[in-house]
This record gives C-alpha cells, sequence and structure tokens, in this order.
C-alpha cells in the first residue's frame, strides 16, 4: 500500500472545485500531508469560507476561474509544475440538474481540456469524481462498478445529463489511461456528508435536514421514505480518493466510494431527531419522478484496491455535522 503519509510532500496537486465541501476538506489533507495545492474554482457552488482559512498559507493558492476554459486551465498548468490533478469541479445537486438539465454540458469541455494539457504537461495521474448516478435507475443490487459498462449504451437508464457527464467522462478518463500514457482513476462516490456541504434546498439530504431541524422545522422526505442511500464521511471520502491517486493498480480502474450499508431516508431523519433531541416528526410529501429508490455500492473492488474500507459509525459522523451546522448555519443561509 502506499504511504499516503510520506508521498505527497512537495508534490504540487491541483484540486478543480477545490472551494467546494469535498475540494475544501480534500485541499486541508493535502495541506496536512505537505502538498502545495493549487485550488482552482469559479465560487458557482463553492465558497470563500471554505477556504478562507487556507488563504495566505504558503502551501496554498487560490486560482479563481472557470475549469471550462481552456485559455485559464492552460496558465494554471504553464505556472505551475502540476503533479496530479483531483478533478471535482461540476455543476451538481439532483434539483438543480433536474432544473436546468443543460447546465451540465460545459464540464465536458473541461474534461477534454484537463486531459488535453495534463497529457501534454506529462501529469503524474488524474482523480476523478465520478458518481453513484452514474448506475441511473439500475436495479442489480449492490451495484458493481462493470455495470456501468451496459448502462452506458442504454442512454434511457439515466434520469440526468449529470450522470451522462460523469459516465462519459469516466469513459475518457480510461482511454487515456489505457491509451495516451496518462494515469487516471474513477471515483464513483456515494452519498458524502459532513462540515461544509451545501444545505440550500439545492443541497444534499443530510445538510438540508440538519438545516431544517435547526430552523425548528420537521424534515420533509420525498415518498415513503424507504428509498436508501449510502451515506461516507467526508474523512473518509477524502483519504480513500488519496489512496486511489497513490494506488499504481488503481490505474485506469472505476472504484465505488462508499460504506457498503444502505440507510434508508427515514432512519437517517430519526437518527439527526434524536440527536438534536428536538421534538419534531419527519413530514412526507409527493416523490420525485426522478428519485432513484435504492442506492448501494459493491465495495468489493474499494478494499482489494484501497484497503480495509471504513468503520461504519454514522452515528459519530453525524453528529459532528450536525455540531459543525450548529456552530456554522449563518454562514450557510448567505
Ligand atoms: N457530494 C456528494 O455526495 C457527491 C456524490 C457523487 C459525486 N460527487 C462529485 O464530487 C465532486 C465535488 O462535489 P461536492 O459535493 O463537493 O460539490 P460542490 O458543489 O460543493 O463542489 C463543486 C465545486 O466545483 C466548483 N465548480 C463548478 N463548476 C465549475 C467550473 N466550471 N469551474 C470551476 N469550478 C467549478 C463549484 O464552485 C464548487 O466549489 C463533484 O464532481 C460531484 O459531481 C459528489
Amino acid at each position: 500500500m502506499a504511504n499516503i503519509e510520506n508521498d505527497l510532500k512537495s508534490k504540487n496537486v491541483l484540486v478543480t472545485g477545490g472551494a467546494g465541501f469535498i475540494g475544501s476538506n480534500l485541499c486541508d489533507k493535502l495541506i496536512s500531508l505537505g502538498a502545495a495545492v493549487i485550488c482552482l474554482d469559479n465560487f458557482f457552488t463553492g465558497k470563500k469560507d471554505n477556504i478562507s482559512h487556507l488563504i495566505g498559507q504558503e502551501n496554498f493558492v487560490l486560482k479563481e476561474g472557470d475549469v471550462n476554459q481552456p485559455e485559464f486551465l492552460e496558465k494554471i498548468f504553464d505556472e505551475y509544475n502540476i503533479d496530479y490533478v483531483f478533478h471535482y469541479a461540476a455543476v451538481l445537486g439532483v434539483k438543480r440538474v433536474t432544473e436546468n438539465p443543460l447546465l451540465v454540458l460545459p464540464d465536458l469541455d473541461g474534461i477534454r481540456h484537463l486531459l488535453r494539457i495534463a497529457q501534454a504537461k506529462k501529469v503524474k495521474k488524474i482523480v476523478f469524481a465520478s458518481s453513484s448516478e452514474a448506475y441511473g435507475f439500475s436495479t442489480a443490487l449492490p451495484l458493481k462498478e462493470d455495470d456501468g459498462q451496459e448502462l452506458i449504451a442504454n442512454q434511457s437508464n439515466h434520469a440526468h445529463l449529470y450522470a451522462l457527464i460523469k459516465l462519459i467522462g469516466e469513459k475518457i478518463m480510461k482511454t487515456y489511461n489505457d491509451h495516451y500514457g496518462l494515469p487516471t482513476v474513477s471515483l464513483r462516490f456515494f452519498n458524502v456528508f459532513g462540515p461544509r456541504q451545501e444545505s440550500s434546498a439545492y443541497g444534499f439530504v443530510v445538510g438540508v435536514f440538519i438545516k431544517q431541524i435547526l430552523d425548528g422545522q420537521p424534515p420533509t422526505i420525498y415518498g415513503d421514505g424507504y428509498q436508501t442511500r449510502d451515506f461516507i464521511y467526508i474523512d473518509d471520502n477524502v483519504r480513500l480518493a488519496i489512496q486511489a491517486l497513490l494506488e499504481e493498480k488503481t490505474n485506469g480502474e472505476v472504484i465505488n466510494i462508499g460504506v457498503g450499508r444502505q440507510t434508508t431516508i427515514v432512519d437517517l431523519a430519526e437518527r439527526l431527531l434524536r440527536l438534536s433531541g428536538q421534538d419534531l416528526r419527519p413530514v412526507f410529501i409527493k416523490d420525485r419522478s426522478y428519485e432513484i429508490k435504492y442506492r448501494s455500492p459493491d465495495v468489493t473492488k474499494m478494499r482489494r484496491l484501497l484497503g480495509d474500507g471504513i468503520a461504519d459509525n454514522l452515528d459519530d459522523n453525524l453528529k459532528k455535522t450536525y455540531e459543525w451546522y450548529r456552530k456554522n448555519m449563518f454562514k450557510q443561509k448567505a
């Protein structure tokens, strides 16, 4: 196994989407491991607050701009000798990409230009943030990485263009890995949660529920609440992504990143209500046509390539997240 404590010292790492939820937590970890981080973000959903504590630090540079603009990207690669890239910038959020389906299309340009430039500059490896959405409406649980091979041929299986962009991105990453000498790995993130995640109406279920509870409102659940998701804490997600970067045997692979445990949305709401101590009951509202009922990753490949997997301590991690929102929610309201 690669040693994540040593292998990043003095390496230049570009994090696109570095002011976002996952990206900013990744920047923190990379800096703590001795890397020099170049954080690229256009603040579409990212926030200055997420990285304000890093601005001015010797090993951190913020480049504000659009990753889908080739001139901007080229300038960064000319200025810095980039060793590694985490490509996390993307338009996301189920509500956002459903209301504006075409908003995601320019993200293909970012993937295209990044690969072209990174190959020319002999980057050592790219980690691409893909998504469990790549599985579309697949019902064959647990979801295995190779399922994607059939799904890409069946576009009607996908509710969002977002999912297709991720699948196409994976394919292009693999092509560059296999045929153009640029190592890549695509990580299919399941539901990541933790401090700094968007909690507005366009946000994600853990943050949305916590915000509702802190506002004294009941959590609103779409449908019967028995849809399931796999919730992985941000620190685990970040650690596994860095491991995936450093392990050579992940080159060219697509890997699920999750806990391997299904949690219903009702269960999630009840856990959060319990730890809040508030006397509230969830409210059930009409389900969404594009809502995928069950999501559960097969984590065999993740364990084989990245190590032992993750301690399953959902309640402790929900508590840490809840406490963070309690202290920081005034910033989230902006
Ligand atoms: N959060 C999850 O549960 C989850 C699940 C699956 C996949 N992912 C993937 O992980 C990555 C990070 O997601 P996140 O949850 O941190 O979301 P986020 O919205 O907090 O982060 C995305 C970041 O990318 C930036 N960005 C978007 N378009 C950009 C552009 N054109 N140029 C420059 N910056 C741009 C945003 O401003 C934001 O800071 C995304 O690629 C997402 O698709 C996340």
